[in-house]
């Protein structure tokens, strides 16, 4: 018999704490990280860097096939030979993102992706949106993180001081119903998730409990 991964998926919208506790998690259990998250603004990166519409979803599709993905351990994420690390995290990804993430065929590349990470490992923490939903629906633990919107808006805000705390809840909320409403695994609470509401928990008060879930 096959021994079954180790995976724990930790799904939940943006501002809900995912990647501080995800890669606390990885850290207590020895296990590595990965930031699904950074896997699709790759995507966005790599199209708005060839000059590709974001909307062209044959194209992307393709591009998405073809390119060479790398995200390391520390969490540099090069994408075709170019560091796309800071990249990744800025204004123009962050607008094009969700529509790339909509993609059915981006979808499909980077589950792929995703299951040969885990399969190269023998296990790992993930944070995302459909890990627990699709990607890994026998994962040994499903944890779904969620806030307030002003809360997660507020941590938003703090990570990117250049814009508003207006701005940033405006756009969280657009980000929110897109990918709550994409036809193509949208963000949704799997039935056997250990739900955790974060707005008033510290990150250690967190993973105790995501802890205390596995044992
Ligand atoms: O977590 P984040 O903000 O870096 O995610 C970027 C986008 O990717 C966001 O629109 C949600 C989407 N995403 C997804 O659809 N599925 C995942 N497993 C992870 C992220």
């Amino acid at each position: 018999m096959t021994e079954q991964p180790m995976v724990i998926a930790i799904d939940g919208p943006a501002g809900s704490g995912k990647s501080t506790v995800a890669k606390a998690v990885a850290i207590r259990l020895g296990l590595d990280y990965l930031d699904t998250g950074a896997m699709y603004r790759s995507v966005a990166f790599a199209a708005l860097r060839g000059g590709v519409d974001p909307e062209d979803a044959e194209v992307v599709g393709n591009l998405a096939r073809n390119m060479e993905l790398d995200v390391d351990a520390s969490g540099k994420i090069t994408v075709d030979g170019v560091d796309a690390t800071i990249e990744i995290r800025g204004p123009e990804v962050t607008r094009a993102v969700s529509i790339v993430a909509a993609n059915p065929d981006v979808r499909t590349e980077m589950r792929a992706r995703q299951r040969q990470w885990v399969a190269k490992r023998g296990g790992g923490v993930m944070e995302g949106r459909d890990i627990g939903t699709v990607v890994f629906p026998d994962a040994r633990l499903k944890v779904y993180l969620d806030a307030s919107p002003e809360v997660r808006a507020a941590r938003r805000s703090k990570e990117v001081s250049d814009l508003s705390y207006e701005t940033v809840a405006t756009d969280l909320a657009r980000r929110d119903a897109l990918d709550q409403n994409r036809t193509h695994d949208p963000l949704r609470t799997a039935e056997d998730a250990v739900v955790i509401d974060t707005s008033d928990l510290s990150v250690d008060q967190i993973v105790d409990a995501i802890m205390e879930s596995l044992s």
